[in-house]
């Protein structure tokens, strides 16, 4: 990983067009293949059970297990079938307005380079595996997929509204880090969840992370961590319930009554939330990633 990845200014490179998009996937070297094959085949021993349905059925749909970083020209005309998504290189983390225009025309950007070993279990930046294998099964889902293009709709009006930050904090605790009940258990569906090995363990059963049922208006106004396992989880009953709740709602209201920055801490937990389980939070008082704490 560039240890400038995250603060670099985004400079658009000069070979790229005015959407951001890299004329084609990049090639990949054997030993960038096999760390895909193999970060897929420890995710493939913890996914049962703690991935949901949607997701496990669109991880066989696309099967992206045939070896090697999977050709995005061959998925995308798979996924374009289901849903009528596609999936387009970028070489970087993209612009907001770039990256919501094309989630609304129903293209997911995803990054071109993979994880070196050293940084196997935890990532702070999306490489194609997180992309890819992450984000790119729940696509195949009808109704999370049409969610995901409004939400790049939604993008310009809290551009407008000077209310990026909250709409963040949604796709963060939704799309990234979102769980659902099913079958009596708490499933992930989450792609930073799904791609990280470390994540989907403690998601979805360790004690010191909260898991609080997902109200909109709570999550829009609630801290996120970007850097280390999160200290709490927001839980959905369905992917309609999460559409009803954002797309089929106007955001005009919400926006207009939001303050500038977040009003809850990441660990906050609210005497309105409706709690599965309140956290431990041993993780994070002991430090967390950077401490060496175990994710129990
Ligand atoms: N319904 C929201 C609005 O009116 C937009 C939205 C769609 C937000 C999807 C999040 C996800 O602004
Ligand atoms: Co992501």
């Amino acid at each position: 990983m560039p240890a400038d990845t995250f603060v670099a200014p985004l400079t658009k490179p000069a070979h790229l067009g005015e959407d951001w998009l890299e004329p084609e996937q990049r090639t990949y070297s054997s030993a960038e293949h096999h760390i895909w094959d193999d970060l897929f085949a420890q995710q493939m021993e913890l996914l049962p059970g703690r991935a949901c349905n949607a997701y496990i059925d669109g991880l066989k749909r696309l099967d992206l297990g045939r070896g090697g970083v999977p050709d995005m020209g061959a998925m995308s005309e798979e996924l374009r079938s289901m849903t009528g998504w596609e999936v387009v290189p970028v070489p970087m983390l993209i612009p907001d307005h770039v990256f919501f225009y094309h989630l609304a025309n129903r293209r997911f950007p995803a990054g071109n380079f993979i994880r070196t070993r050293e940084n196997f279990d935890y990532i702070q930046e999306p490489d194609v595996f997180h992309d890819v294998l992450g984000h790119v099964p729940m696509l195949t889902d009808p109704v999370f997929a049409d969610y995901m293009a409004a939400y790049g709709r939604a993008g310009w009006k809290a551009l407008h509204h000077n209310r990026l930050k909250a709409l963040s904090a949604l796709y963060w605790y939704t799309v990234e880090f979102g769980l659902i009940r099913e079958e009596g258990e708490l499933r992930s569906y989450g792609a930073g969840i799904m791609a990280g090995p470390a994540e989907l363990v403690f998601a979805t059963g360790a004690r010191s992370p909260n898991r609080i049922h997902l109200d909109v208006d709570r999550v829009m106004r609630t801290d996120y961590v970007i850097s280390d396992l999160q200290p709490t989880y927001f839980v959905i009953d369905s992917f309609q319930e999460l559409y009803d709740m954002t797309v089929a709602r106007n955001f005009d209201d919400l926006y207009a009554a939001l303050a500038p920055g977040f009003t809850y801490a990441n660990q906050a937990v609210l005497d309105s939330d409706t709690v599965y389980h309140v956290g431990t939070q041993e993780y994070a008082l002991r430090g967390g990633g950077g401490s060496g704490a175990a994710p129990v």
